[in-house]
């Protein structure tokens, strides 16, 4: 059920050195829903992920996640309420798969003692939601890339959280691993409720698997803003959107009933 607003993005602008990223960007997004962010590379969407997740300061405006300022909460609770998979992770110690996955639980263990019974369950559950139970002993460093990709999703859901941020969660899977990845996680946003804000390069990924799409554009020194769309994704993913965001040129197809986005 997409219900009441989970985050609020209120009018925020990012400079890195005298480079623009962000100017004034205001999003709201409903609660159990699952928004996906598109556009060029370089446009702000990482930048824009690590904002929510108060990893980056905004030079201006704020961002609030179930009525909080994130900036003011502590980082055990914000922790609480949102999991983060960042794009490209790398640990590079050979930790074994569980015990990546249970460090995720951090929020929940208190300072100097050691996981509890309810630790190790949600561990095991969440191994088993990602389809990983079989890795769980492997040193993460003898995993592919495409299965480290699930093991943090799996660490980032054994926070409970309510809202959950993905930058690019399928890059690295194969073929099948994108669809059934991308599936599991709008079943985990409908299942549970939690608010999922990912970022995707696919634009026919987006088409399919999201509630509502954020289409972006790199900003250019010129009065334009960063957000050119956000709402269904029928109306956001338009050939004048899709032109307007990447400079080039689509042609939408009805396949089954569904849209499809070809490059023409
Ligand atoms: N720490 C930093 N210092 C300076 N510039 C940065 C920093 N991080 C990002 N940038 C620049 O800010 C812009 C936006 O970066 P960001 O990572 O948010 O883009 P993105 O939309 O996630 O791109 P991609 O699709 O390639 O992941 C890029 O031009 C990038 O080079
Ligand atoms: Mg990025």
């Amino acid at each position: 059920m997409i219900g009441r607003e989970s985050i609020r993005i209120d009018e925020v602008s990012m400079t890195y050195g005298s480079s623009k990223i962000l100017d004034s960007v205001s999003l709201s997004i409903g609660k159990g829903s699952v928004v996906t962010m598109v556009g060029p590379n370089g446009c702000g969407k990482t930048t824009l992920l690590k904002i929510i997740n108060n990893l980056l300061k905004p030079d201006k405006g704020r961002v609030l996640v179930e009525g909080m300022e994130v900036n003011s909460m502590p980082s055990h609770r914000l922790a609480r309420i949102m999991g983060y998979v960042p794009q490209g992770h790398r640990i590079s110690f050979p930790f074994k798969v569980r015990d990546v996955v249970i460090t995720g639980r951090m929020p929940y263990i208190s300072a100097f003692s050691s996981p509890k019974r309810e630790d190790l369950e949600r561990t095991e559950q969440a191994l088993s939601l990602v389809g990983i139970s079989g890795l769980a002993d492997q040193p993460y460093t003898q995993i592919s890339g495409g299965e480290r990709q699930l093991v943090m999703i799996a660490r980032a859901m054994v926070q409970q959280p309510s809202v959950l941020l993905l930058d690019e969660p399928t890059s690295y899977l194969d073929f099948k691993n994108q669809i059934s990845t991308l599936k599991m996680i709008k079943e985990i946003s409908r299942n549970r409720g939690v608010t999922v804000v990912m970022t995707l390069h696919d634009p026919n990924h987006a088409l399919m698997f999201s509630d509502e799409i954020v289409l972006l554009r790199k900003l250019n020194g010129s009065r334009e803003e960063n957000v050119i769309a956000f709402g269904s994704p029928n109306e956001t993913m338009t050939p004048q959107n899709i032109q307007a965001a990447y400079g080039m040129e689509v042609e939408i197809l009805d396949v089954r009933g569904r849209k499809l986005l070809l490059p023409v």
